[in-house]
């Protein structure tokens, strides 16, 4: 104990550093673009009459999604440190080190319900290939789903498989893990997409469910639409969870820290529109209901793969194009805690990896039996997996990002956080409008967000 006081006192554990412009910023994309984008996405669109939801989702991101990321980025260089080590650096002898503790167990919480999802998209790529999925119709394939996730032995194996993976890659570090995966994993999801939307598009009556997508229907506008998208943003954009916080401190000095933001959310935009035109517009061919909820992707995009020729080609693709982009995704997650391991508790990479992994295993293994053995289970009304999902995305997310930006904005200082970006002659030409956006516009409307997000829907 008294040594390891004394080993953090010393110099700063020896950093690791992004290896290539390129990989930090597929690596980043790779946290941002995940089942967020794929699935949430589309669903949330489609419930709030989609091209007035999409018209709302592009002003959040000018107004939240990318001056909270700039923020995030910025305070994870300065601080060259994990989402706590951040705060004991730049305010030193104060109690902001405690803003870290939301994201860390954030952090914590959703990698264990996400890679519970993220397991069932390994069992779609197990079962479409091996043409369980292949001649069902949209009953067969419900029971199928209930199958696959209400038998307990399914989902916590999938979901064991899928955080050793993740477990696996954060282990081998930043360089030689994170950055060397992403540049492998990312360009194959473009791929993938890129064929799934060329295929989409030629099935017949496509175009009104494109136009209902890209229409902005003004009269659908409301309130909780506003709400769904700020949600949707932070969620898809992995902010208020210090994962792009830490993937910026791997980030060299001479990095164009506004113009990589910039390019981060086009991408993750764009991934999102593209999966939404994948989506949508097949709801509309196949006449189905976009309320399916979970069963949006589970049960009826097998439907409409079963509907045309080489279904299972075509449903493997999808499914293993969703575990990448989730597993990019569930990188970020754990890495934020074996950040902190390393950095403040002195573990190894693989200790604090292996031991995080199997923590969130734990945690995540009632998650994963609240469809089935533990159905009954309620916490405060909600099931297990729900709960988990409304302690961590409504309440800690929301009150992570909301004392992250009040920090940036008001504590460490804007001025601070220019001069920072920049460092080597970097231009920071919107600081003006980056600045008043972090100090007043963000931190009320986060502030907003998360008083509704107390009141539980429904
Ligand atoms: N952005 C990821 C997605 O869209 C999820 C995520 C959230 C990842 C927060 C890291 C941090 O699926």
């Amino acid at each position: 104990m008294i040594r390891i006081n004394q080993d953090r006192k010393k110099k700063n554990v020896k950093r690791e550093s992004w290896g290539s412009q390129a990989g930090f910023l597929l690596a980043t994309v790779g946290s941002a673009v995940g089942l967020g984008n794929v699935w949430r996405f589309p669903t949330v669109t489609a419930l709030n009459g989609g091209g007035a939801f999409v018209l709302v989702y592009l002003v959040i991101i000018l107004l939240l999604g990318l001056p909270v990321m700039i923020a995030e980025l910025t305070l994870g260089r300065a601080g060259k440190s994990n989402v706590i080590g951040v705060f004991t650096r730049l305010a030193p002898r104060s109690k902001w080190w405690l803003a870290g503790v939301l994201p860390l167990a954030a952090s914590f919480i959703i990698l264990s319900f996400y890679a519970v999802i993220a397991g069932w998209t390994l069992l779609y790529i197990f079962s479409s290939l091996a043409g369980f999925t292949a001649g069902l119709d949209t009953a067969g394939l419900a029971s199928l789903f209930a199958v696959l996730t209400e038998t307990p032995v399914y989902p916590v194996a999938a979901q064991a498989v899928f955080l050793i993976l993740t477990v696996a890659i954060v282990v081998v570090g930043v360089k030689k893990g994170i950055e060397r995966w992403g540049l492998v994993l990312m360009p194959g999801i473009f791929l993938f997409l890129i064929i799934l939307f060329i295929r989409t598009m030629f099935f017949k009556g496509v175009w009104s469910g494109i136009a209902w997508f890209l229409r902005p229907n003004l009269a659908a506008l409301s309130f909780s639409t506003v709400l769904d998208a700020v949600g949707q943003v932070f969620f898809s954009f992995s902010l208020g969870m210090g994962a792009i916080l830490t993937y910026g401190s791997y980030l060299p000095r001479d990095s164009d820290i506004p113009r990589n933001s910039f390019y981060i959310s086009v991408v993750d935009l764009g991934v999102a529109i593209l999966a939404g035109l994948i989506v949508i517009p097949s709801l509309f061919v196949f006449g189905l209901d976009p309320e399916t909820g979970p069963g949006l992707i589970f049960i009826t995009l097998p439907a409409v793969f079963n509907t045309i020729p080489l279904s299972m080609l075509w449903a493997t693709l999808f499914f293993l194009l969703l575990a990448f982009a989730a597993l990019t995704s569930a990188i970020s997650m754990l890495e934020v805690i074996v950040a902190y391991l390393i950095e403040e508790l002195r573990w190894t990479r693989f200790t604090a990896a292996a031991a995080a992994g199997a923590g969130v295993f734990l945690l995540g293994v009632p998650a994963a039996l609240s469809r089935g053995v533990l159905r009954g289970v309620l916490i405060g009304g909600l099931d297990i997996f729900a709960f988990l999902d409304f302690i961590a995305s409504n309440l800690m997310l929301p009150l992570g990002g909301l004392l992250l930006i009040i920090f940036v904005g008001w504590v460490w200082g804007v001025r601070k956080a220019a001069r920072e970006i920049r460092t080597l002659g970097v231009g920071f030409r919107l600081e003006g409008a980056w600045s008043f956006l972090v100090r007043f516009v963000v931190p009320l409307a986060i502030g907003y967000i998360l008083i509704s997000g107390l009141r539980p829907k429904g």
